[in-house]
């Protein structure tokens, strides 16, 4: 049988997504009560593209559940000799792991190496694929500021969120439009036509605007999406003083924003190019709330695939 994953926001059910983020305020109020889920259990973290947050977060998860982290290092790793990724992961789980976190550049590789193990694999960010606990993160933090989290159960009906920048090279906005639709928000994506993916036929119905003035004033929310130069050259935007002035979050920018609306980023930041500091460090700035939920809501994700915890 294979185990139970987490791979992809379309590969979870309802009742998963509303289990996971329902955990994590149970976790996040009381962690004492968690503290020995993952006790004698070993999480294998296995990041082989960089990572600060979602790697940190995990390994802070499994220290709070009790479990231990076995951190893979991939740059001095006999994959640097050609080992293939298959038998890197078979010969890591002859170690005794009952769980493997997984960041990888190539997309889909997840899911491949939870069809070859007998333990759960969680998708820690998949090339431009899925980053599915970092939309539930992005999700338990909103659901948290406006005091949603309790009935009707986990819904962002009547919300919209604004997704803004490198919507094409970005695992986190697909992730992120199809939790946000699942959980009913309106969801606009908001970017230059180059950085749009051509086909947006996997997408469930988001709308689409081109101009950043015009999303903004509609939006409760606005998630803020990182230019991912390793991804591209630099063709996409006529110059990063151009993207900054058409497409970036600027002073000017918060002053026409709904009175209460709440600006995301996932991190890592580019200063001065998409999001402002005067921005990212205002009271308006839920970016280090989603850093440090992001524990909680990974913790919930560990708690239930590898330490048992039934909803
Ligand atoms: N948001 C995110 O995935 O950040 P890291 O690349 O630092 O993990």
């Amino acid at each position: 049988m294979i185990p139970d994953s987490c791979l992809h926001i379309r590969g979870l059910s309802d009742d998963r997504i509303r289990s996971f983020l329902s955990l994590a305020v149970s976790i996040k109020r009381d962690p004492e009560k968690y503290s020995q889920t993952l006790k004698g259990k070993t999480v294998l973290q296995f990041f082989v593209e960089n990572s600060t947050r979602t790697r940190m977060s995990f390994e802070a998860a499994t220290r709070k559940l009790g479990g231990t982290s076995v951190v893979f290092a991939a740059a001095t790793s006999s994959l640097q000799k050609g080992e293939s990724l298959l038998d890197t992961i078979q010969t890591l789980c002859q170690y005794g792991i009952d769980g493997i976190v997984m960041r990888h550049s190539s997309g889909g590789s997840p899911e491949f190496v939870a069809g070859a193990v007998s333990v759960p694999v969680i998708n820690a960010g998949d090339g431009q694929h899925e980053h599915p606990t970092q939309a539930l993160l992005d999700a338990f933090t909103l659901l948290e500021h406006w005091k949603l989290e309790g009935a009707p159960k986990n819904s962002l009906n009547g919300k919209t969120v604004a997704i803004v920048g490198d919507i094409l090279h970005s695992r986190v906005a697909r992730s992120n439009v199809h939790l946000l639709a699942r959980l009913g928000a309106r969801v606009i994506l908001c970017a230059p036509q180059t950085l749009l993916p051509s086909d947006l036929s996997l997408f469930p119905a988001v709308e689409i605007e081109h101009r950043l003035d015009s999303a903004i004033p509609q939006a409760d929310a606005i998630m803020a999406l990182r230019i991912q130069f390793e991804r591209q050259d630099d063709s996409l935007i006529p110059s990063k003083r151009e993207y900054r002035h058409f497409w970036g979050l600027t002073p000017e920018r918060m002053a026409i924003m709904k009175n209460d609306a709440v600006v995301l980023h996932p991190g890592p930041m580019n200063r001065g190019l998409e999001i402002d500091p005067e921005v990212a460090d205002s009271s308006r700035s839920l970016i280090l709330k989603q850093v440090e939920n992001g524990v909680w809501v990974r913790a919930a994700i560990l708690a239930m695939l590898v330490g048992g915890v039934k909803p």
